[in-house]
């Protein structure tokens, strides 16, 4: 049943979540305090203060709970204890105390579709087919002769087929990442039941949101209905076609749909409200429905859409009418440009940092949640690695691959290694990563650490982390760009150059000007004395129509925030 949305605009009162800037850290490279190469908690917590200076708001934590560490977290053996690399619960509690008093939000990354194939209950549920977790996960007979064929034709997300056989109970148990993470059996209410349980654990600790991991997958077709062919081999944003499979059976399921309205009654139990952000694929209108017919699902959703447009205003342009139209307020969307799954943005930019300072201005003015993820602030590039050796597991699965000339052939990349390295604080050996500089990290720091890391930035007021410590600063201080209405403002001729856009609040008016290309361009001013806000360049002093001819001059690839009382 589809229900109206019955919204008015004026009563509405903004969340803090909607309004939130989000820091994703990915623990195991962010900061080792005990020196044997790999983050932890402790460390974490030695940052919060430099985090808290910088505005950070929120941070997201790549999973730390109990895991074999197959998938670095994400394959989780126990839901509620922290694995012991990253430090124990006592860590966890004073991170969330330490981070609660200095007013920031904790989101934890909630890994609901499958456990690790070391978890308890798959061990139990692998040992016999009588076993009281059997129905935990999604055990089928084989096809064919002697049942040595898997149940059908479903491929990984990671290509290859979704089924492992087991010779003691000759079934097939389905999984749709890798072979050491295996799905949980939604249909089973045992299974939702004790999955609620463990967001409640958490959420009973002050714990402020989760971002749920691949919730697409949740549920796949109960009667298994083969996949259909697709001429698509490598998945985008806009589909969920791999490697010539559709997909449509296994992905984004109706039942899917309707688990989000279940997780978002959960988080409903709760006062101050928390939020759920989903790690879903899809075209933005299939997305869309994963925030519930009535506002009343996730609360959020990643758009990796934004993560992958190329640097040209035209596009973005097109992206965010899309999204504008797709997602109108009270939905809010959000801004990504990377995580610890996909390329670094300042290497997708050739590492030009005044387009990265184009990109961040616009990723932190836009109507939504923007997610930034450790080491973009300083522009952390790329690092190269062997498949062979690659500490992702889907590197390693792939290092039969001509990977040099494939990887530039596809422009994707087939080691997540590669935007995973430790985080560059200065220059000292491991980029001071480490409290133990003998220590090889767990991943080769970038040799680019000399010259890109916090010290450094920190002392320069034109660098990439100032520009982005700059724009946190106006965005909290300016309450049109946390909770005004988005306006695009049309420009037929000059779209292939700039984007423009007015953030409008019953209070304030802000414009933002970003000028895409290495020339310079005037503008006709919208407003007379337009008061400057910010600029990319850091030493700008104001905006002077006059000089112009009543036109705003733009210096190449600069971005300009500014505004309009209206009292
Ligand atoms: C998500 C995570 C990724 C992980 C996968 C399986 O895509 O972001 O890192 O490997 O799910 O859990």
């Amino acid at each position: 049943m589809i229900l109206q949305f019955d919204f008015n605009m004026a009563e509405w009162k903004y969340k803090w979540w909607q309004k939130t800037t989000v820091y994703q850290i990915y623990p195991r490279s962010f900061k080792d305090s005990t020196g044997n190469g790999i983050g932890d908690l402790q460390g974490i917590i030695s940052k919060l203060d430099y985090l808290e200076e910088l505005g950070i708001e929120t941070i997201w934590f790549s999973p730390f709970f109990d895991s074999p560490q197959q998938d670095h977290g994400y394959d989780i053996r126990d839901f509620r204890s922290i694995a012991p690399e990253y430090g124990t619960l006592k860590d966890f509690n004073q991170l969330l105390k330490e981070m609660h008093d200095r007013n920031m939000k904790m989101v934890l990354d909630f890994v609901l579709n499958h456990t690790s194939i070391d978890h308890p209950w798959f061990i139990e549920s692998a040992s016999s087919r009588d076993n009281p977790k059997r129905n935990w996960y999604i055990w089928r007979d084989g096809k064919k002769s002697g049942g040595r064929k898997p149940p059908n034709n479903w491929t990984t997300m990671t290509g290859g087929c979704a089924w492992l056989y087991y010779e003691n109970t000759d079934q097939w148990v389905y999984f749709h990442f890798l072979p050491s993470m295996i799905d949980l059996n939604y249909r089973n209410p045992e299974v939702k039941e004790e999955m609620f349980n463990t967001m409640r654990f958490w959420l009973d600790k002050g714990v402020d949101g989760f971002r749920l991991d691949i919730l697409h997958a949740i549920y796949e077709d109960e009667h298994l209905i083969n996949d259909k062919f697709s001429w698509t081999i490598i998945p985008s944003d806009k589909k969920v076609d791999t490697l010539f499979h559709k997909h449509k059976y296994d992905l984004n399921l109706p039942e899917t749909f309707d688990f989000a309205l279940e997780l978002r009654e959960v988080m409903d139990e709760y006062e101050p409200e928390r939020f759920l952000v989903g790690e879903v694929f899809g075209s933005i209108e299939e997305i869309k429905k994963y925030y519930g017919p009535n506002n009343n699902g996730l609360h959020m959703c990643f758009l990796f859409e934004f993560a992958s447009t190329p640097f040209d205003p035209k596009k973005y342009i097109s992206l965010l009418s899309r999204i504008e139209k797709a997602l109108p307020f009270p939905f809010t969307p959000t801004f990504v440009y990377g995580n610890h799954d996909i390329d670094r943005y300042i290497s997708l930019l050739k590492n030009n940092f005044h387009k990265a300072k184009i990109l961040a201005t616009m990723q932190l003015t836009l109507r939504g949640v923007p997610f930034i993820y450790y080491g973009e602030k300083i522009g952390m590039p790329n690092v190269r690695f062997k498949l062979k050796t690659s500490e992702d597991p889907i590197g390693r699965k792939f290092s039969w691959f001509p990977m040099p000339q494939l990887s530039r052939l596809i422009g994707f990349s087939l080691t997540r290694d590669r935007c995973r390295t430790p985080m560059q604080w200065n220059n000292e050996k491991n980029a001071g990563f480490s409290s133990n500089i003998e220590i090889e990290p767990w991943l080769k720091v970038s040799d680019t650490f000399e010259k890109i890391n916090v010290e450094k930035e920190q002392k320069n007021p034109a660098s990439l982390l100032n520009c982005y410590k700059r724009l946190l600063k106006v965005r909290k201080e300016n309450i049109a760009l946390q909770e005004g209405e988005l306006q695009l403002i049309e420009n037929e001729k000059l779209e292939r150059t700039y984007i423009s856009y007015t953030r409008g609040h019953k209070t304030q008016k802000i414009f933002i000007y970003l000028n895409f290309t290495k020339k310079e361009l005037l503008i006709k001013t919208p407003i007379e004395k337009p008061e400057l806000l910010f600029s990319t360049l850091s030493n700008r002093k104001g905006i002077d129509t006059e000089a112009y001819n009543g036109n705003i001059k733009l210096t190449p690839l600069e971005g300009i925030i500014f505004k309009k009382n209206k009292k």
